[in-house]
């Protein structure tokens, strides 16, 4: 496979602009990275918070380039590679959110750096649609559990001891039908809690039972019955909570059901009023992404098992939907997640589709 010498990705060109089409160099892959022909890429919220929100501080350099996940064929690969060849398939994270040309929203390469651990080879029961879901997903799953920075540095069950070792400890996770919330029930599962409790609605029951979850309760109940049909469940201490929404509203729910001495993970900040914090209780808000320093040895663990979960299932990618007009798509497929119109799937696109004039 040669390398083309222009790519077009989705891209801001300003700060908080439109989306636009727009082409660019391809970036050659160097010393220890691969170049990737992507052929799907998931969309995740923050895509949409850089561009509507305060969250534009993320940006750092226009036009940003946006998209994490991506899943792909590799085009060539850089000095020094040997784990993986040309033609393998492969998922993995792009590089850092706020540089310019980072991004997974581009339709022909991307060159995934620290390769080793932030790449893996798909196995054949894998679609590229279904592995282009799982990188940030389970990121933010990971390393909120298992990192002692950025998370609460429970035992990774890929490591020594670590499988199975919190039997009998309950886990409560809030929004078990999120992307990233499937992905904690997995990793809680593999973990051994039990049980595993998680709101969600009531038509994504199946799926997080599907997924590790031992007991649901309806994500609409007030913040009472919450706390008191977690205390039906299990009458021991509840040390571990995900707030995987965090919202205000969730964050209080969450924290009200942790007990003295045990820790909140949150996916955003947190929002507890100072009034309300009690100094036996821990909160740590994650940072799902395996590049910076402090989250890399982590993701090396994991990525260097993730083919084998991914081929016995122990790990499942997150359902599917394929939106239409490659690139384009993502446009909409954003507003349907701003406007909380996605539910216990994943929005994928397939960036190669995209047609040089917008539909
Ligand atoms: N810190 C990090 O590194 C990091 C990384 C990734 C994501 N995030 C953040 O994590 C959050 C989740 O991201 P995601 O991609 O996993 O979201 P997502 O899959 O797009 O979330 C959609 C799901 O949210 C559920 N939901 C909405 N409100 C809920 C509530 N009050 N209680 C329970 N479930 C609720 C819906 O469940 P039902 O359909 O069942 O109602 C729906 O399935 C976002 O805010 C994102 O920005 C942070």
């Amino acid at each position: 496979m040669s390398l083309p010498n222009s790519q077009q990705t989705l891209a801001l060109t300003t700060k908080q602009g439109a989306w636009e089409l727009y082409s660019y160099f391809v970036d050659k892959p160097e010393a220890g990275e691969i170049a990737v022909r992507i052929e799907a890429t998931a969309l995740n919220p923050i895509d949409w918070k850089v561009q509507a929100t305060s969250y534009h501080y993320f940006l750092k350099e226009y036009p940003a380039i946006r998209g994490s996940d991506a899943a792909g064929v590799v085009a060539a690969v850089g000095e020094g590679v040997t784990n993986f060849a040309v033609g393998d398939r492969v998922d993995g994270y792009r590089t850092s959110t706020s540089r310019a040309f980072q991004g997974s929203f581009t339709n022909r390469l991307a060159t995934f750096k620290h390769v080793k651990m932030i790449a893996a080879k798909v196995p054949d029961n894998i679609t590229l649609d279904q592995a282009a879901t799982i990188p940030s997903g389970l990121a933010a799953a990971a390393v909120a559990l298992y990192n002692t920075d950025n998370g609460i540095g429970l035992v990774a069950p890929w490591t020594e001891g670590g499988r199975g070792k919190y039997r009998a400890q309950p886990f409560v996770l809030f929004g078990g039908s999120t992307s990233v919330g499937q992905f904690v029930l997995q990793l809680a599962q593999l973990s051994g809690f039990s049980p595993i409790i998680t709101t969600a609605s009531s038509q994504n029951f199946e799926l997080v039972k599907s997924l590790g979850a031992t007991h649901t309760i309806d994500r609409s109940l007030s913040a009472d019955k919450i706390a008191a049909a977690v205390k039906e469940i299990t009458a021991e201490p509840v040390k571990v909570v995900y707030d995987a929404i965090s919202l205000e509203s969730t964050q209080l729910q969450a924290y009200s059901v942790l007990s003295p001495g045990g820790s909140l993970i949150l996916v955003l900040a947190s929002l507890i009023p100072e009034d309300q914090l009690s100094a036996d209780k821990k909160i740590v808000s994650t940072l799902g992404n395996f590049h910076p320093q402090n989250n890399r040895e982590l993701g090396k663990g994991l990525y260097a098992n993730l083919t084998k979960y991914l081929e016995t299932g122990e790990i499942k990618p997150n359902a599917v939907e394929v939106l239409p007009n490659g690139l384009i798509g993502i446009v909409d497929g954003l507003a349907r997640l701003q406007a909380d119109k996605v539910s216990g799937r994943k929005l994928v696109v397939h960036p190669q589709e995209t047609q040089q004039t917008p539909p």
